[in-house]
């Protein structure tokens, strides 16, 4: 067990910049997920703590161990890869055991951490078999015993799921969160899938380019984005461009070519600055008609669009020149289903972000 620190760290391949200045300090313990689309360094960034891939620059850190130049069998890193590759002549048993072997363990102890392992996972009874009798979830469990039967100090997982169907991937990733948890070890996570991501971390750290964007518990940065990109790429979001023309310590006047809105004020901002101000779709409400009500911002539009998803309804509404998605839940989304024509909408909560972030 250990806290990881990676102090600026980066990679460069040539002119590529697969990751730059990157600082994050995992607690001993702690589950973090890294978060992002393809090729935004993700992967670089895992491997660098493994010391897989050597940093161009920056250091890593195990508590206040230097790591930077130590190579991976000296670190006792225990990393799950998205396929489990495991070894296709040897048992399920000497799979788990094999770093044990490697490290000269007496049979009798491996023989006990293998039936340990083999509990943990639930996999009780399938260490005869070969890897290929194994359904792929199975083999990732597997591959999770393995990893977990050296006691590595931290726990690395790239994409772990994402070569399994989806209902595996709904038990495997809290069978994952379940182990980290009891067997108590620091985890970092890598995914692009943002459900995977808010339903197993502590915290999250989303990344953009090499960069980390914004590092914080799900409600932070879904509540609180820090940039148009995590504002973009968590969850569905209405993005309108605009300009301050009023200020007070709690409310913020916002112009945009249609709406005139009033949004909760963020530091750092005044009048004349062009912002983005962002509206989640499940935060504007359908106003019944005649209803003069409590919203900050109330706006008439035309419902364009309603796409009934199941559990939602998304409507699409044409205010001005803007179209803003609107999610309606419950048994109201059903009375819904059939509105044409005009509606009226209201909504509180406004993200500000300056429109350079
Ligand atoms: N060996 C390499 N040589 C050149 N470019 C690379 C290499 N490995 C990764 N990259 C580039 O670095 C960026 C980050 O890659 P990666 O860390 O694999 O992203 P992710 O895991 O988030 O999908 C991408 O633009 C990728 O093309
Ligand atoms: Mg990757």
């Amino acid at each position: 067990m250990s806290r990881v620190r990676l102090v600026n760290i980066s990679k460069h391949y040539g002119a590529t910049v697969a990751v730059e200045h990157v600082n994050l300090d995992v607690a001993e313990g702690e589950f973090v997920t890294l978060l992002g689309p393809s090729g935004c360094g993700k992967t670089t960034t895992l491997r660098m703590i493994a010391g897989l891939i050597e940093p161009t620059a920056g250091k890593v850190y195990f508590d206040d161990q230097d790591m930077t130049n130590l190579p991976p069998n000296a670190r006792n890193i225990g990393f799950v890869f998205q396929s489990p590759a495991l070894f296709p002549h040897m048992s399920v048993a000497d799979n788990i055991g094999f770093g044990l072997s490697v490290k000269g363990r007496s049979k009798a102890e491996i023989k006990d951490r293998i039936a340990e392992m083999l509990k943990l996972v639930d996999l009780i009874g399938y260490g005869d078999r070969l890897p290929r009798q194994l359904s792929g979830g199975q083999q990732q469990r597997v591959a999770l015993a393995r990893v977990l039967a050296t006691d590595p100090r931290v726990l690395l997982f790239d994409e772990p799921l994402s070569a399994l169907d989806r209902n595996l991937r709904e038990t495997l990733k809290y069978n994952i969160l379940e182990l980290q948890r009891r067997t108590g070890k620091t985890a970092i996570y890598v995914t692009h899938d943002q459900s995977e991501a808010f339903a197993i971390s502590d915290r999250i750290a989303v990344m953009n380019r090499g960069l980390i964007d914004q590092i914080g518990t799900q409600t932070e940065i879904y509540l609180h984005p820090q940039s148009d990109f995590v504002a973009e790429f968590i969850g569905a979001n209405n993005r309108l461009e605009g300009q301050i023309t009023a200020l007070s310590s709690e409310v913020t006047t916002v112009q945009t070519s249609t709406l005139t809105m009033q949004c909760p004020t963020r530091v750092g901002l005044k009048i004349g600055d062009t912002v983005v101000a962002y509206v989640r779709p499940e935060d504007i409400k359908v106003l019944p008609n005649g209803d003069s009500s409590t919203y900050r911002n109330v706006v008439e539009g035309m419902v364009e669009q309603i796409i009934f998803e199941g559990a939602t309804a998304q409507l699409r509404v044409g205010v001005g020149s803007e179209s803003l998605r609107v999610d309606v839940a419950g048994a109201e989304r059903l009375k819904l289903l059939n509105h044409r024509g005009q509606i009226r909408l209201g909504f509180n909560e406004v993200t500000l972000i300056p429109a350079s972030a």
